[in-house]
């Protein structure tokens, strides 16, 4: 292998998008080809490719992506290293090159970070803010039993969202809601969105008045879904986790939000599940 600080970090294209699949697919991660084509399109994407021994092709094996959401905030995610690359200091150079491509443009940046990551943007200069945690419920009940599930309104959707997160991230969610299978739905006193993944569906972000109202969505979308779901709570709501777990849903894995800058904007309200780590 080379020797890593001389390995050249490229930027990535919309050619990509599969060879990044396979990186998040190694890793087990729930990102499909449509999230990596909107990373691919809309992000700025950096990536490291093996090309020792390969004389035609060379591999992808390590990538960091910046979304840009509005001029003051982006988010960092897809870091992913693939396993006989990794303690070699690759995705500190690619999250290097994130922070720096975000400091030109003026960008606080935000990230949802795995346990093994957090310990990598520590030392860059992140610091914790709110945590999550990503539940499963193995098979969704067939039940008929449940109050029919309206569409949200998106412009509603949306001012939920900038509530919650204290910046703009109507293209994304336009993106997320416009692609085939995803639904954005309502009970009237909640709301939420749910769209394919690799391995599951994925509900959030889940904006609701209560805990109560927040459980009897998530309880209707699992009676109108048939596959594995997969959910990403705000810690802090702590009966909205407690109940999910009586509802059966089992936790997976802690994800530490963190921020690196300034702290932009004061969200108002904190959501009860988020749009997934890639995404904030
Ligand atoms: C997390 C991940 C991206 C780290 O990539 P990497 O190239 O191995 O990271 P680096 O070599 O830059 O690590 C820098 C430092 O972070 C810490 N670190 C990295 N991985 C760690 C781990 N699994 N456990 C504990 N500390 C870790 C170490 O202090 C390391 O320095 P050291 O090797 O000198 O001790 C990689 O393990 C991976 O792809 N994991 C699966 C996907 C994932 O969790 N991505 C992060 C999403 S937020």
């Amino acid at each position: 292998m080379a020797d890593i600080d001389q390995i050249a970090i490229l930027q990535l294209g919309p050619g990509d998008a599969r060879a990044g699949l396979a990186l998040s697919t190694e890793a087990h991660w729930n990102q499909n080809e449509a999230d990596w084509n909107f990373f691919l399109a809309k992000g700025i994407v950096f990536g490291v490719r093996d090309t020792a021994g390969h004389l035609v092709a060379t591999r992808l094996v390590a990538t960091a992506a910046l979304l840009p959401y509005t001029s003051e905030d982006a988010w960092i995610s897809m870091v992913l290293v693939t396993e006989n690359w990794r303690r070699r200091g690759l995705a500190t150079r690619l999250v290097d090159a994130c922070l720096d491509t975000a400091t030109k443009l003026g960008l606080t940046t935000w990230l949802d970070a795995t346990p093994a990551g957090a310990a990598v943007y520590g030392p860059l200069g992140f610091t914790p803010t709110i945590q999550l945690r990503r539940l499963r419920l193995g098979n969704a009940p067939t039940s008929t039993a449940v109050a029919p599930l309206r569409s949200g309104q998106p412009t509603e959707f949306i001012a939920c969202d900038i509530s919650a997160m204290g910046f703009d991230r109507r293209d994304l969610l336009r993106e997320l809601e416009g692609r085939a299978g995803s639904r954005l739905v309502s009970n009237g006193d909640a709301m939420a969105l749910v769209r394919d993944g690799r391995i599951a569906r994925h509900i959030g972000p889940l904006f609701a008045d209560g805990p109560a109202h927040a459980l009897a969505m998530v309880r209707d979308i699992a009676a109108s879904e048939t596959g594995p779901l997969l959910i990403d709570a705000v810690a802090n709501q702590d009966a909205f986790l407690k109940g999910l777990t009586e509802m059966g849903w089992t936790i997976e894995r802690p994800f530490q939000r963190m921020r690196f800058g300034r702290a932009t904007t004061q969200p108002a309200e904190l959501p009860f599940a988020v749009a997934g780590p890639e995404y904030g």
